[in-house]
Protein backbone atom coordinates (compact mmCIF):
# COMPACT_ATOMS: atom_id res chain seq x y z
CA UNK A 1 0.00 0.00 0.00
CA UNK A 2 1.27 3.78 -0.91
CA UNK A 3 1.35 6.52 1.00
CA UNK A 4 -0.98 9.28 0.43
CA UNK A 5 0.31 11.19 -2.49
CA UNK A 6 -1.36 14.52 -1.41
CA UNK A 7 -0.05 14.46 2.77
CA UNK A 8 3.78 13.27 2.20
CA UNK A 9 5.37 16.96 1.06
CA UNK A 10 3.58 19.19 3.98
CA UNK A 11 2.37 16.54 6.25
CA UNK A 12 4.29 14.25 8.40
CA UNK A 13 3.37 11.22 10.76
CA UNK A 14 0.71 8.60 10.05
CA UNK A 15 -2.82 8.92 11.06
CA UNK A 16 -4.99 6.64 12.96
CA UNK A 17 -8.02 4.34 11.15
CA UNK A 18 -10.16 6.45 13.41
CA UNK A 19 -8.73 10.14 11.85
CA UNK A 20 -8.45 8.31 8.37
CA UNK A 21 -12.23 6.96 8.50
CA UNK A 22 -13.91 10.57 9.85
CA UNK A 23 -12.27 12.37 6.93
CA UNK A 24 -13.05 9.91 4.25
CA UNK A 25 -15.55 10.45 1.93
CA UNK A 26 -15.72 7.27 -0.02
CA UNK A 27 -19.22 5.69 0.81
CA UNK A 28 -20.56 8.80 -0.59
CA UNK A 29 -18.16 8.97 -3.34
CA UNK A 30 -18.93 5.43 -4.97
CA UNK A 31 -21.53 7.18 -6.08
CA UNK A 32 -19.26 9.81 -8.47
CA UNK A 33 -16.47 7.34 -9.60
CA UNK A 34 -17.42 6.35 -12.51
CA UNK A 35 -18.23 9.89 -13.58
CA UNK A 36 -14.62 11.15 -12.16
CA UNK A 37 -13.31 9.08 -14.77
CA UNK A 38 -15.06 10.80 -17.40
CA UNK A 39 -13.92 13.95 -15.98
CA UNK A 40 -10.33 12.76 -15.88
CA UNK A 41 -10.94 12.19 -19.72
CA UNK A 42 -12.18 15.78 -20.33
CA UNK A 43 -9.64 17.44 -18.48
CA UNK A 44 -6.80 15.21 -20.06
CA UNK A 45 -8.06 15.90 -23.41
CA UNK A 46 -8.26 19.71 -22.91
CA UNK A 47 -4.41 19.62 -21.03
CA UNK A 48 -3.83 18.13 -24.33
CA UNK A 49 -5.62 20.37 -26.67
CA UNK A 50 -4.23 23.33 -25.25
CA UNK A 51 -0.61 21.17 -25.31
CA UNK A 52 -0.04 21.40 -21.48
CA UNK A 53 0.78 18.22 -21.62
CA UNK A 54 3.08 15.92 -24.28
CA UNK A 55 2.01 13.58 -26.12
CA UNK A 56 3.43 10.46 -24.87
CA UNK A 57 2.37 11.40 -21.14
CA UNK A 58 -1.18 11.75 -22.30
CA UNK A 59 -1.47 8.54 -24.07
CA UNK A 60 -0.20 6.80 -21.06
CA UNK A 61 -2.34 8.46 -18.80
CA UNK A 62 -5.39 8.10 -21.15
CA UNK A 63 -4.66 4.44 -21.79
CA UNK A 64 -4.79 4.20 -18.23
CA UNK A 65 -7.93 6.32 -17.71
CA UNK A 66 -9.77 3.81 -20.11
CA UNK A 67 -8.87 0.67 -18.54
CA UNK A 68 -10.21 2.42 -15.20
CA UNK A 69 -13.62 3.06 -17.52
CA UNK A 70 -14.06 -0.44 -18.67
CA UNK A 71 -13.35 -2.97 -15.93
CA UNK A 72 -14.00 -0.26 -12.87
CA UNK A 73 -11.48 1.42 -10.54
CA UNK A 74 -9.45 -0.70 -8.21
CA UNK A 75 -10.27 -1.25 -5.02
CA UNK A 76 -7.18 0.32 -3.86
CA UNK A 77 -8.77 3.57 -5.36
CA UNK A 78 -11.56 3.60 -2.18
CA UNK A 79 -9.24 2.95 0.82
CA UNK A 80 -9.67 5.73 3.40
CA UNK A 81 -6.09 6.76 3.46
CA UNK A 82 -6.97 8.77 0.68
CA UNK A 83 -9.52 10.58 1.82
CA UNK A 84 -11.48 10.34 -1.86
CA UNK A 85 -12.05 8.86 -4.39
CA UNK A 86 -10.27 11.55 -6.37
CA UNK A 87 -7.17 11.08 -4.13
CA UNK A 88 -7.68 7.32 -3.98
CA UNK A 89 -7.50 7.28 -8.11
CA UNK A 90 -4.98 9.09 -8.51
CA UNK A 91 -2.37 7.00 -6.39
CA UNK A 92 -3.58 4.36 -8.59
CA UNK A 93 -2.43 5.99 -12.03
CA UNK A 94 0.60 6.94 -10.36
CA UNK A 95 0.70 3.26 -8.98
CA UNK A 96 -0.21 1.72 -12.46
CA UNK A 97 2.14 4.63 -14.99
CA UNK A 98 4.44 5.70 -12.29
CA UNK A 99 4.88 9.11 -11.17
CA UNK A 100 6.36 11.16 -13.87
CA UNK A 101 3.47 10.42 -15.79
CA UNK A 102 0.73 10.09 -13.48
CA UNK A 103 1.81 13.11 -11.34
CA UNK A 104 0.54 15.00 -14.18
CA UNK A 105 -2.99 14.68 -14.74
CA UNK A 106 -3.79 16.69 -11.85
CA UNK A 107 -2.28 20.24 -13.45
CA UNK A 108 -4.62 23.23 -13.46
CA UNK A 109 -7.41 21.18 -11.25
CA UNK A 110 -8.25 20.67 -7.74
CA UNK A 111 -10.54 18.13 -6.11
CA UNK A 112 -12.57 20.74 -5.26
CA UNK A 113 -13.95 21.89 -8.52
CA UNK A 114 -13.29 17.83 -9.70
CA UNK A 115 -15.21 17.00 -6.96
CA UNK A 116 -18.60 19.90 -8.25
CA UNK A 117 -17.88 18.61 -11.45
CA UNK A 118 -18.69 15.07 -10.34
CA UNK A 119 -21.76 16.04 -8.51
CA UNK A 120 -23.29 18.31 -10.69
CA UNK A 121 -22.83 15.36 -13.46
CA UNK A 122 -24.51 12.92 -11.35
CA UNK A 123 -27.25 15.02 -10.20
CA UNK A 124 -28.23 15.99 -13.83
CA UNK A 125 -28.48 11.89 -14.27
CA UNK A 126 -30.37 11.66 -10.97
CA UNK A 127 -33.06 14.66 -11.87
CA UNK A 128 -33.08 12.77 -15.18
CA UNK A 129 -34.41 9.29 -12.93
CA UNK A 130 -36.83 11.29 -10.66
CA UNK A 131 -38.49 13.29 -13.50
CA UNK A 132 -38.93 9.93 -14.77
CA UNK A 133 -40.15 8.23 -11.63
CA UNK A 134 -42.86 11.39 -11.36
CA UNK A 135 -43.82 10.64 -14.79
CA UNK A 136 -44.98 6.89 -13.96
CA UNK A 137 -46.92 8.60 -10.96
CA UNK A 138 -48.50 10.96 -12.71
CA UNK A 139 -49.45 8.44 -16.00
CA UNK A 140 -51.16 6.25 -12.93
CA UNK A 141 -53.00 9.10 -11.44
CA UNK A 142 -54.33 10.43 -14.92
CA UNK A 143 -55.26 6.87 -16.07
CA UNK A 144 -57.21 6.07 -12.96
CA UNK A 145 -58.79 9.56 -12.99
CA UNK A 146 -59.80 8.91 -16.27
CA UNK A 147 -61.93 6.11 -15.58
CA UNK A 148 -63.08 7.46 -12.29
CA UNK A 149 -64.92 10.87 -13.97
CA UNK A 150 -68.37 10.14 -13.10
CA UNK A 151 -67.20 8.77 -9.61
CA UNK A 152 -68.62 10.77 -6.92
CA UNK A 153 -66.90 10.92 -3.18
CA UNK A 154 -67.40 13.42 -0.65
CA UNK A 155 -64.45 16.28 -0.56
CA UNK A 156 -63.43 17.29 3.03
CA UNK A 157 -62.72 20.58 4.65
CA UNK A 158 -61.51 20.50 8.43
CA UNK A 159 -62.01 16.65 7.17
CA UNK A 160 -65.70 17.22 7.53
CA UNK A 161 -67.90 16.48 4.69
CA UNK A 162 -67.84 19.30 2.43
CA UNK A 163 -69.15 19.33 -0.72
CA UNK A 164 -69.02 16.36 -3.19
CA UNK A 165 -66.75 15.64 -5.80
CA UNK A 166 -65.38 12.79 -7.95
CA UNK A 167 -62.68 10.61 -7.77
CA UNK A 168 -61.30 11.82 -10.87
CA UNK A 169 -60.88 15.64 -9.33
CA UNK A 170 -59.46 14.36 -6.62
CA UNK A 171 -56.51 12.72 -8.37
CA UNK A 172 -55.91 15.12 -10.33
CA UNK A 173 -55.65 17.40 -7.38
CA UNK A 174 -52.30 15.38 -6.57
CA UNK A 175 -51.28 15.12 -9.97
CA UNK A 176 -51.32 18.44 -10.41
CA UNK A 177 -48.77 18.83 -7.69
CA UNK A 178 -46.35 16.07 -8.55
CA UNK A 179 -46.70 18.05 -12.50
CA UNK A 180 -45.10 21.04 -10.38
CA UNK A 181 -42.62 18.93 -8.86
CA UNK A 182 -41.79 18.37 -11.64
CA UNK A 183 -40.99 21.29 -13.78
CA UNK A 184 -39.38 22.41 -10.36
CA UNK A 185 -37.04 19.40 -10.48
CA UNK A 186 -36.47 20.45 -14.72
CA UNK A 187 -35.90 24.22 -13.84
CA UNK A 188 -33.09 23.11 -10.77
CA UNK A 189 -31.82 20.97 -13.67
CA UNK A 190 -30.95 24.58 -15.71
CA UNK A 191 -29.31 25.61 -12.68
CA UNK A 192 -27.03 22.55 -12.26
CA UNK A 193 -25.66 21.96 -15.78
CA UNK A 194 -22.84 24.45 -15.57
CA UNK A 195 -19.25 22.88 -15.35
CA UNK A 196 -17.22 24.02 -12.30
CA UNK A 197 -14.29 22.46 -14.49
CA UNK A 198 -11.42 24.25 -14.65
CA UNK A 199 -11.78 26.79 -11.36
CA UNK A 200 -9.72 24.50 -9.84
CA UNK A 201 -9.44 25.55 -6.03
CA UNK A 202 -11.37 28.58 -6.27
CA UNK A 203 -9.30 30.95 -8.65
CA UNK A 204 -8.61 29.11 -11.66
CA UNK A 205 -5.13 28.50 -13.04
CA UNK A 206 -2.63 30.16 -15.09
CA UNK A 207 -2.51 27.15 -17.33
CA UNK A 208 -4.52 28.23 -20.50
CA UNK A 209 -7.40 25.39 -20.12
CA UNK A 210 -10.23 25.55 -22.31
CA UNK A 211 -13.39 25.27 -19.99
CA UNK A 212 -15.60 25.68 -22.87
CA UNK A 213 -14.59 22.25 -24.34
CA UNK A 214 -14.13 20.66 -21.18
CA UNK A 215 -17.42 21.56 -20.48
CA UNK A 216 -19.01 20.30 -23.71
CA UNK A 217 -17.01 16.83 -23.47
CA UNK A 218 -18.76 16.61 -20.38
CA UNK A 219 -22.67 17.25 -21.44
CA UNK A 220 -22.67 20.97 -19.47
CA UNK A 221 -24.22 24.32 -21.20
CA UNK A 222 -21.67 25.79 -20.45
CA UNK A 223 -19.07 26.46 -17.99
CA UNK A 224 -20.13 28.21 -14.29
CA UNK A 225 -19.19 32.03 -15.22
CA UNK A 226 -16.99 32.43 -11.42
CA UNK A 227 -14.63 30.28 -10.51
CA UNK A 228 -14.67 30.95 -6.84
CA UNK A 229 -18.68 30.22 -6.82
CA UNK A 230 -17.98 27.44 -8.88
CA UNK A 231 -16.43 25.44 -6.00
CA UNK A 232 -18.26 27.51 -3.24
CA UNK A 233 -21.76 27.45 -4.10
CA UNK A 234 -24.02 24.25 -3.15
CA UNK A 235 -27.50 25.99 -3.71
CA UNK A 236 -28.27 23.94 -6.42
CA UNK A 237 -28.16 21.29 -4.16
CA UNK A 238 -29.89 22.70 -1.57
CA UNK A 239 -32.31 23.56 -4.00
CA UNK A 240 -32.86 20.25 -5.43
CA UNK A 241 -33.13 18.83 -2.18
CA UNK A 242 -35.73 21.75 -1.71
CA UNK A 243 -37.69 20.72 -4.84
CA UNK A 244 -37.71 16.93 -3.17
CA UNK A 245 -38.87 17.98 0.25
CA UNK A 246 -41.74 19.14 -1.14
CA UNK A 247 -42.53 16.62 -3.85
CA UNK A 248 -42.08 14.19 -1.00
CA UNK A 249 -44.25 16.59 1.87
CA UNK A 250 -47.41 16.07 -1.21
CA UNK A 251 -46.21 12.09 -1.19
CA UNK A 252 -47.31 12.12 2.62
CA UNK A 253 -50.11 13.66 2.15
CA UNK A 254 -51.11 10.94 0.06
CA UNK A 255 -49.58 8.35 1.74
CA UNK A 256 -51.78 9.84 5.13
CA UNK A 257 -54.73 10.13 2.64
CA UNK A 258 -54.58 6.20 1.69
CA UNK A 259 -54.17 5.18 5.22
CA UNK A 260 -56.82 7.15 6.46
CA UNK A 261 -59.17 5.86 3.25
CA UNK A 262 -58.02 1.81 3.84
CA UNK A 263 -59.37 2.55 8.31
CA UNK A 264 -62.72 0.76 8.19
CA UNK A 265 -64.32 3.89 9.77
CA UNK A 266 -63.73 5.42 5.81
CA UNK A 267 -62.86 2.74 4.03
CA UNK A 268 -62.61 3.76 0.63
CA UNK A 269 -59.45 1.87 -0.32
CA UNK A 270 -58.25 -1.46 -0.29
CA UNK A 271 -54.49 -1.74 -0.23
CA UNK A 272 -52.80 -4.16 -2.10
CA UNK A 273 -51.98 -7.15 0.37
CA UNK A 274 -48.60 -6.11 -1.52
CA UNK A 275 -48.05 -3.17 0.23
CA UNK A 276 -49.34 -4.05 3.35
CA UNK A 277 -47.96 -6.32 6.56
CA UNK A 278 -49.84 -7.84 9.24
CA UNK A 279 -49.56 -8.08 13.21
CA UNK A 280 -47.44 -10.62 15.36
CA UNK A 281 -50.24 -10.70 17.36
CA UNK A 282 -53.00 -9.72 15.80
CA UNK A 283 -54.17 -11.76 13.19
CA UNK A 284 -56.69 -10.26 11.33
CA UNK A 285 -54.55 -7.31 10.86
CA UNK A 286 -54.28 -5.57 7.43
CA UNK A 287 -51.74 -2.48 7.87
CA UNK A 288 -50.90 0.01 5.72
CA UNK A 289 -46.78 -0.32 6.66
CA UNK A 290 -45.59 0.81 3.24
CA UNK A 291 -47.77 4.25 2.96
CA UNK A 292 -46.40 4.88 6.81
CA UNK A 293 -43.00 4.75 6.22
CA UNK A 294 -43.30 6.09 3.07
CA UNK A 295 -45.11 8.97 4.95
CA UNK A 296 -41.93 8.83 7.52
CA UNK A 297 -39.18 9.16 4.48
CA UNK A 298 -40.92 12.25 4.11
CA UNK A 299 -39.22 13.62 7.10
CA UNK A 300 -36.26 12.23 6.32
CA UNK A 301 -35.93 14.11 2.99
CA UNK A 302 -36.98 17.42 5.04
CA UNK A 303 -33.83 16.54 7.22
CA UNK A 304 -31.68 16.09 4.24
CA UNK A 305 -33.14 19.79 3.27
CA UNK A 306 -31.98 21.05 6.89
CA UNK A 307 -28.74 19.24 7.06
CA UNK A 308 -27.68 20.97 3.82
CA UNK A 309 -28.91 24.58 4.77
CA UNK A 310 -27.59 24.14 8.15
CA UNK A 311 -24.33 22.67 6.93
CA UNK A 312 -23.89 25.63 4.39
CA UNK A 313 -24.94 28.55 6.08
CA UNK A 314 -21.67 29.04 7.93
CA UNK A 315 -19.67 28.66 5.35
CA UNK A 316 -17.25 31.57 3.91
CA UNK A 317 -15.79 31.88 0.76
CA UNK A 318 -14.62 29.09 -1.01
CA UNK A 319 -14.12 25.72 -0.50
CA UNK A 320 -15.13 23.99 3.27
CA UNK A 321 -14.60 20.56 3.90
CA UNK A 322 -17.53 21.00 5.64
CA UNK A 323 -19.31 20.63 2.05
CA UNK A 324 -18.30 17.07 1.94
CA UNK A 325 -20.63 16.41 4.55
CA UNK A 326 -23.47 18.15 2.50
CA UNK A 327 -23.36 15.48 -0.48
CA UNK A 328 -24.32 12.75 1.55
CA UNK A 329 -27.91 14.05 2.51
CA UNK A 330 -27.82 15.74 -1.10
CA UNK A 331 -28.35 11.75 -1.89
CA UNK A 332 -29.83 10.51 0.96
CA UNK A 333 -33.10 13.01 -0.15
CA UNK A 334 -32.24 11.60 -4.03
CA UNK A 335 -32.81 8.18 -3.02
CA UNK A 336 -35.46 8.71 -0.57
CA UNK A 337 -37.45 10.29 -3.50
CA UNK A 338 -36.14 7.77 -5.85
CA UNK A 339 -37.52 4.62 -4.03
CA UNK A 340 -40.44 6.54 -2.61
CA UNK A 341 -41.86 7.79 -5.73
CA UNK A 342 -42.25 4.72 -7.79
CA UNK A 343 -43.74 2.74 -4.74
CA UNK A 344 -46.79 5.13 -4.45
CA UNK A 345 -47.18 4.55 -8.26
CA UNK A 346 -47.68 0.80 -8.07
CA UNK A 347 -49.17 1.29 -4.71
CA UNK A 348 -51.95 3.37 -6.61
CA UNK A 349 -51.66 1.64 -9.29
CA UNK A 350 -53.30 -1.46 -7.76
CA UNK A 351 -55.65 -0.27 -5.34
CA UNK A 352 -59.11 -1.03 -5.38
CA UNK A 353 -61.29 1.70 -4.97
CA UNK A 354 -64.82 0.95 -3.00
CA UNK A 355 -67.13 3.28 -5.33
CA UNK A 356 -70.23 2.25 -3.65
CA UNK A 357 -69.33 3.74 -0.01
CA UNK A 358 -67.42 6.78 -1.75
CA UNK A 359 -71.11 7.36 -3.54
CA UNK A 360 -72.76 6.57 -0.09
CA UNK A 361 -70.88 8.98 1.50
CA UNK A 362 -70.96 11.68 -0.89
CA UNK A 363 -73.93 13.09 0.10
CA UNK A 364 -73.81 12.87 3.59
CA UNK A 365 -73.03 15.79 6.56
CA UNK A 366 -75.38 17.54 4.44
CA UNK A 367 -73.08 17.74 1.82
CA UNK A 368 -75.27 19.57 -0.94
CA UNK A 369 -76.43 22.87 1.08
CA UNK A 370 -73.88 25.06 -0.15
CA UNK A 371 -76.10 23.84 -3.77
CA UNK A 372 -79.08 24.65 -2.59
CA UNK A 373 -78.32 27.70 -1.16
CA UNK A 374 -76.51 28.68 -4.27
CA UNK A 375 -79.67 27.35 -6.00
CA UNK A 376 -82.04 29.79 -3.40
CA UNK A 377 -79.77 32.38 -4.54
CA UNK A 378 -79.51 31.67 -8.64
CA UNK A 379 -83.06 30.29 -8.86
CA UNK A 380 -85.15 32.19 -6.45
CA UNK A 381 -83.67 35.42 -6.33
CA UNK A 382 -82.30 35.46 -2.24
CA UNK A 383 -79.11 37.34 -1.13
CA UNK A 384 -75.91 35.07 -0.96
CA UNK A 385 -75.69 35.40 2.77
CA UNK A 386 -79.65 35.05 3.48
CA UNK A 387 -79.72 31.90 2.04
CA UNK A 388 -76.84 30.75 3.42
CA UNK A 389 -78.30 31.56 7.23
CA UNK A 390 -81.49 29.65 5.93
CA UNK A 391 -80.31 26.43 4.80
CA UNK A 392 -77.48 26.67 7.98
CA UNK A 393 -80.61 27.23 10.26
CA UNK A 394 -82.54 23.98 8.40
CA UNK A 395 -79.19 22.03 8.65
CA UNK A 396 -79.74 23.10 12.76
CA UNK A 397 -83.04 21.64 12.77
CA UNK A 398 -81.61 18.53 11.30
CA UNK A 399 -82.72 18.43 8.03
CA UNK A 400 -83.20 20.25 4.36
CA UNK A 401 -86.67 19.02 3.46
CA UNK A 402 -89.21 21.63 2.50
CA UNK A 403 -90.90 21.91 6.14
CA UNK A 404 -87.87 22.72 7.77
CA UNK A 405 -86.14 24.75 5.09
CA UNK A 406 -89.80 26.80 5.29
CA UNK A 407 -89.72 27.00 9.38
CA UNK A 408 -85.65 28.02 8.74
CA UNK A 409 -86.76 30.69 6.66
CA UNK A 410 -89.23 31.82 8.30
CA UNK A 411 -87.37 32.31 11.71
CA UNK A 412 -84.06 33.12 9.98
CA UNK A 413 -84.93 35.72 7.41
CA UNK A 414 -88.53 35.98 8.40
CA UNK A 415 -89.49 34.67 4.71
CA UNK A 416 -90.89 32.02 3.27
CA UNK A 417 -89.16 29.60 0.40
CA UNK A 418 -92.71 28.07 -0.38
CA UNK A 419 -94.35 31.97 -1.05
CA UNK A 420 -90.80 32.15 -3.47
CA UNK A 421 -91.95 28.90 -5.23
CA UNK A 422 -89.44 26.74 -3.45
CA UNK A 423 -91.11 22.75 -4.20
CA UNK A 424 -89.94 19.14 -2.96
CA UNK A 425 -89.09 17.93 -6.27
CA UNK A 426 -86.67 20.77 -6.53
CA UNK A 427 -85.06 20.08 -3.27
CA UNK A 428 -85.09 16.56 -3.75
CA UNK A 429 -82.95 16.98 -7.23
CA UNK A 430 -80.83 19.68 -6.13
CA UNK A 431 -79.81 17.69 -3.19
CA UNK A 432 -78.55 14.82 -5.24
CA UNK A 433 -74.91 15.13 -5.19
CA UNK A 434 -74.63 14.43 -8.75
CA UNK A 435 -76.49 17.60 -9.33
CA UNK A 436 -73.75 19.33 -7.12
CA UNK A 437 -70.39 17.72 -9.18
CA UNK A 438 -72.39 18.17 -12.61
CA UNK A 439 -73.19 22.16 -11.94
CA UNK A 440 -69.62 22.98 -11.17
CA UNK A 441 -68.53 22.98 -15.02
CA UNK A 442 -66.15 25.62 -14.59
CA UNK A 443 -62.33 25.31 -15.44
CA UNK A 444 -61.08 23.24 -12.62
CA UNK A 445 -64.08 21.87 -11.56
CA UNK A 446 -65.56 18.28 -10.58
CA UNK A 447 -67.89 17.95 -13.51
CA UNK A 448 -67.30 15.10 -15.61
CA UNK A 449 -66.51 17.09 -18.84
CA UNK A 450 -64.57 19.93 -16.85
CA UNK A 451 -62.11 17.37 -15.23
CA UNK A 452 -61.72 15.91 -18.90
CA UNK A 453 -60.44 19.46 -19.72
CA UNK A 454 -57.88 19.40 -17.14
CA UNK A 455 -57.03 15.43 -17.71
CA UNK A 456 -56.47 16.53 -21.30
CA UNK A 457 -53.56 19.17 -20.55
CA UNK A 458 -52.07 17.41 -17.78
CA UNK A 459 -51.47 14.36 -20.35
CA UNK A 460 -50.43 17.12 -22.62
CA UNK A 461 -47.68 17.93 -19.87
CA UNK A 462 -46.95 14.43 -18.93
CA UNK A 463 -45.63 14.02 -22.52
CA UNK A 464 -43.69 16.80 -22.71
CA UNK A 465 -42.10 16.47 -19.30
CA UNK A 466 -41.51 12.49 -20.80
CA UNK A 467 -39.91 13.80 -23.60
CA UNK A 468 -37.43 16.10 -21.58
CA UNK A 469 -36.31 13.66 -19.58
CA UNK A 470 -35.44 11.22 -22.96
CA UNK A 471 -33.90 14.29 -24.78
CA UNK A 472 -31.96 15.10 -21.84
CA UNK A 473 -30.54 11.38 -21.04
CA UNK A 474 -30.27 11.04 -24.43
CA UNK A 475 -28.41 13.91 -24.77
CA UNK A 476 -25.82 13.22 -21.65
CA UNK A 477 -25.31 10.12 -22.81
CA UNK A 478 -24.42 10.69 -26.52
CA UNK A 479 -22.35 13.78 -24.79
CA UNK A 480 -20.38 10.52 -22.61
CA UNK A 481 -19.68 8.30 -25.85
CA UNK A 482 -18.34 10.89 -27.67
CA UNK A 483 -15.93 11.71 -24.63
CA UNK A 484 -14.72 7.92 -24.67
CA UNK A 485 -14.17 7.81 -28.15
CA UNK A 486 -12.47 11.49 -28.75
CA UNK A 487 -10.33 9.62 -25.32
CA UNK A 488 -9.75 6.14 -27.30
CA UNK A 489 -8.63 8.36 -30.75
CA UNK A 490 -6.19 9.73 -28.36
CA UNK A 491 -4.61 6.24 -27.83
CA UNK A 492 -5.03 4.80 -30.79
N1 LIG B 1 -14.09 14.70 -0.84
C1 LIG B 1 -14.15 16.12 -0.97
C2 LIG B 1 -15.61 16.57 -1.04
O1 LIG B 1 -16.46 15.74 -1.22
C3 LIG B 1 -13.42 16.52 -2.21
C4 LIG B 1 -12.80 17.87 -2.15
C5 LIG B 1 -11.69 17.87 -1.18
N2 LIG B 1 -10.97 19.10 -1.24
C6 LIG B 1 -10.09 19.46 -0.32
N3 LIG B 1 -9.50 20.57 -0.45
N4 LIG B 1 -9.85 18.69 0.68
O2 LIG B 1 -15.91 17.72 -0.93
Amino acid sequence: MRSDQIRQGRLAGERSAGIEHFLASMDADRRIAEVDILVDMAHLLGLRRRGIIDEAPARALMAALLDFHDDGLPAEAFDERYEDVHAGKEACLIGRVGEDIGGRLHMGRSRNDEVATCVRIRLKQEIIDLVRSLAGLRATLLDLAGEHLETVMPGFTHMQHAQPTTLAHYLLAYEQAFSRDTSRLREASARVDVSPLGSAAFASTGFPLDRDYTARLLGFTRPAANSMDAVAARDFAIEVLGDIAVCMTTASRLCEELILWSTSFIGFVNLDDAYCSSSSIMPQKKNPDVAEIMRAKAGTAAGALIAAIAITKGLPMSYNRDLQELTVHLWRGVDVAGECIPLLSGMIGTAAFDVERMAAEAGRGFSTATELADVLVRDYGLPFRTAHRIVGRAVRHGSLDLSTLEAAAQEAAGISVVDLGVTDERIGAVLDPRHAVAVRTITGGPAPAAVAVQLEEQRELLDRDAAWAEETDEALSRAFDDLISESRRMIT
